[in-house]
């Protein structure tokens, strides 16, 4: 899309987030690309960033959907502002572009009344985590499920097909394990230190799991459980943490505002 906004202006609250993202993509893309391209030499010069391509930003979804093919959204898991955003999505996409949707809990039948939408799963970090879940939603056609398998594996990434079930395969094992992990500490069971570095050295996990809440977000970790609580209240495993709710309530989200269970840089 044509830029409209460029990093370093002042501007609206808009303004400073888009700036944020543009500069969190590019960060990460100078990463990848350092990894990456650090021995290929073109035309003398080391390859770098630049060889990935500028990521394009727009401020309204609207103007961004105009030449798109494919729509993937990744907002913040609220059903109205998901609504209203595939409302402007869908008043200028062209006809044929594939909507799917990153959410991990929220019903896909609910997300629009007009578009139509998929589900393509992908994991935090998303430019190092391999796997991106392609669920088989009940009326997807075998043309669109293939074309979301080939984009996925177009991208580097292992698509692993799966059914629309709550948590797909990743998050139906993952959450209830860092929450388990959560009631362990609440239970005063071991430290958070000692909780971590037993799953990373004695089950080999890059992250332990009150590390790895705090990274994915305590409050995206309670809204999964809570939404699969409301739905399956009698399910042990998917009972409300008080430890987690505390810090979600006093605005202790984790790595995104520099404070969890533990403090981020
Ligand atoms: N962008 C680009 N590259 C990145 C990056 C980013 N945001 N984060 C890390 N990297 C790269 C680094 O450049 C580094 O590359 P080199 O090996 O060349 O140095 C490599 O990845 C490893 O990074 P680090 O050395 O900084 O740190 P690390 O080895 O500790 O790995 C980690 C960091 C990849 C995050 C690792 O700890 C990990 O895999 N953690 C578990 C992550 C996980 O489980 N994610 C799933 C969360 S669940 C989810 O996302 C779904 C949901 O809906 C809740």
């Amino acid at each position: 899309v044509s830029p409209v906004w460029l990093p370093g202006d002042p501007g609206g609250p808009e303004r400073a987030v888009a700036g944020k993202a543009v500069q969190s993509i590019q960060t990460s893309l100078e990463r990848v690309a350092k990894k990456q391209l650090k021995d290929r030499a073109r035309g003398g010069q080391t390859a770098g960033v630049q060889d990935y391509g500028q990521p394009g930003h727009s401020q309204s979804a609207a103007d961004a959907a105009k030449s798109a093919d494919l729509v993937v959204e990744a907002v913040v898991e609220n059903l109205e502002l998901k609504r209203s955003l595939y409302r402007q999505l869908d008043s200028t996409a062209p006809a044929g572009c594939l909507f799917a949707s990153n959410t991990s809990s929220l019903g896909i039948a609910e997300l629009a009344e007009a578009a139509d939408i998929r589900r393509l799963h992908f994991f935090n970090p998303v430019p190092v985590m391999r796997l991106v879940e392609v669920v088989r939603t009940p009326d997807i056609t075998e043309a669109a499920f293939n074309q979301l398998l080939e984009f996925s594996r177009s991208l580097g990434k292992s698509a692993v097909p799966c059914k629309d079930t709550p948590g797909f395969i990743v998050n139906r094992l993952l959450v209830p394990y860092l929450t388990e992990a959560v009631r362990m500490l609440e239970r005063g069971d071991a430290t958070a230190e000692d909780i971590d570095t037993a799953m990373r050295l004695g089950a080999g996990h890059p992250m332990g799991p009150i590390e790895l809440a705090d990274y994915v977000g305590l409050d995206t970790t309670k809204f999964i459980m809570d939404g699969w609580h409301a739905k399956f209240p009698n399910v042990e495993l998917f009972k409300p943490s008080d430890m987690l709710n505390k810090l979600v309530e006093e605005g202790r989200l984790g790595r995104k505002t520099g404070q969890g269970f533990y403090k981020w840089d």
